[in-house]
C-alpha cells in the first residue's frame, strides 16, 4: 500500500538531490528503450547520475541499459533522458517502475517522449520499422495508480481518452514523412514479460486490437497523464511478435534490430525534441 507521506517525502529527497546535482529545469524527458540508447550521445552539456546514486531510485538489470538519468540541452533544449527504464518483469512493482515519471514531474517535466522495442503484431508492420502508439491496452494486470491517490500528483480517476497527444502525433507523422520513414501508427498491447507471448496470445492480442506487443511503456504512460504531462510514444519493431513468421523470437534479435535503426531512430527523436 503506497503511503502518502513516506512516497511524498522519498520523491522530494530524489528530486532534491537531482537539483543539488544539476542546475537545470528541463520541460521534456525522454525514455530510451531497449537497444535505443544512442540518443543521449547527443546530449550536449551533459551531466549524467547513475541510477544507483538517486536516493529511492531503482536500478536496472537488463542488458542493454545503462541506468543513468542523462541531463543537458539537445538543439538548445533543456531535457532529461532516461537510458534505461525499470521493467515490470524484473520484479519492480508498479510504483518503483513509475518513480522515475514522479520525480521528472517534481522537477518540472510536462511532456515525455517514451520509446521501447516491441513484437510486430499488425502484418503491415516490419522489423526495423518505428510506429507512433496511438493508444494502449494494459495486459500488465496492474496499474500503477492502484492504492491511495496523492491528489498533489493528479487526480483519483484519471481520464486516459487521449493518453498519446493528438497535435504531437501529427506533428512526429509529419517528421516521419519528411525523414523518409513510413508514417505508421498502433495500438500498443503490454504484457508483464519476461517470457515472450505465445502464438496463441498474439492471435488473441490482434483480435483486440493490438498492432505490437510488448513488455513496458504503459505504466510510465499512464502516472505521465496522471501527472498532467503530454505523451508522445514510440516503437521500434524488432521483430514480428510468435507465430506471424515461423521463427522463434529472441532478444538477441531484438538488439540486433534495435541497433540496425538506432542512427535513424536517433535523428527522429532529435527532430523531435525541436517541434514537440
Ligand atoms: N514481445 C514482447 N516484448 C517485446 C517483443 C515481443 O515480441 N519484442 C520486443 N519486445
Amino acid at each position: 500500500m503506497i503511503k502518502e507521506k513516506d512516497f511524498s517525502a522519498k520523491l522530494a529527497e530524489a528530486r532534491d538531490y537531482i537539483k543539488e546535482c544539476v542546475r537545470m529545469s528541463p520541460d521534456l524527458g525522454v525514455i530510451l528503450g531497449s537497444g535505443l540508447g544512442a540518443f543521449a550521445e547527443l546530449v550536449l552539456e551533459k551531466q549524467a547520475i547513475p541510477y544507483k546514486d538517486i536516493p529511492h531510485f531503482p536500478t536496472s538489470t537488463v542488458e542493454g541499459h545503462a541506468g543513468q538519468l542523462v541531463f543537458g540541452k539537445v538543439d538548445g533544449r533543456q531535457v532529461v533522458v532516461m537510458q534505461g527504464r525499470f521493467h515490470f518483469y524484473e520484479g519492480y512493482n508498479m510504483h518503483d517502475v513509475t518513480f522515475p515519471i514522479r520525480v521528472m514531474q517534481g522537477l518540472g517535466v510536462t511532456g515525455l517522449v517514451v520509446t521501447n522495442a516491441a513484437g510486430g503484431i499488425n502484418p503491415d508492420f516490419q522489423p526495423g520499422d518505428l510506429i507512433l502508439i496511438k493508444d494502449h491496452i494494459n495486459m500488465m494486470g496492474d496499474n500503477p495508480l492502484r492504492g491511495a491517490n496523492l491528489s498533489s500528483l493528479g487526480p483519483r480517476f484519471p481520464d486516459l481518452s487521449a493518453a498519446y497527444n493528438l497535435e504531437w502525433r501529427q506533428k512526429a507523422l509529419v517528421i516521419m514523412q519528411n525523414y523518409g520513414l513510413r508514417p505508421q501508427e498502433g495500438v500498443y498491447a503490454a504484457m508483464s514479460g519476461p517470457s515472450y507471448e505465445t502464438p496463441a496470445e498474439i492471435r488473441y492480442l490482434r483480435a483486440i486490437g493490438a498492432d505490437m506487443v510488448g513488455m513496458s511503456t504503459v505504466p510510465e504512460v499512464i502516472v505521465a497523464n496522471h501527472g498532467g504531462m503530454q505523451v508522445l510514444g514510440i516503437s521500434c519493431v524488432t521483430n514480428m511478435a510468435a507465430g506471424i513468421l515461423a521463427q522463434k523470437l529472441s532478444h538477441v534479435e531484438v538488439m540486433e534490430t534495435a541497433g540496425r535503426i538506432e542512427k535513424q531512430f536517433v535523428s527522429f527523436v532529435q527532430e523531435l525534441v525541436r517541434v514537440l
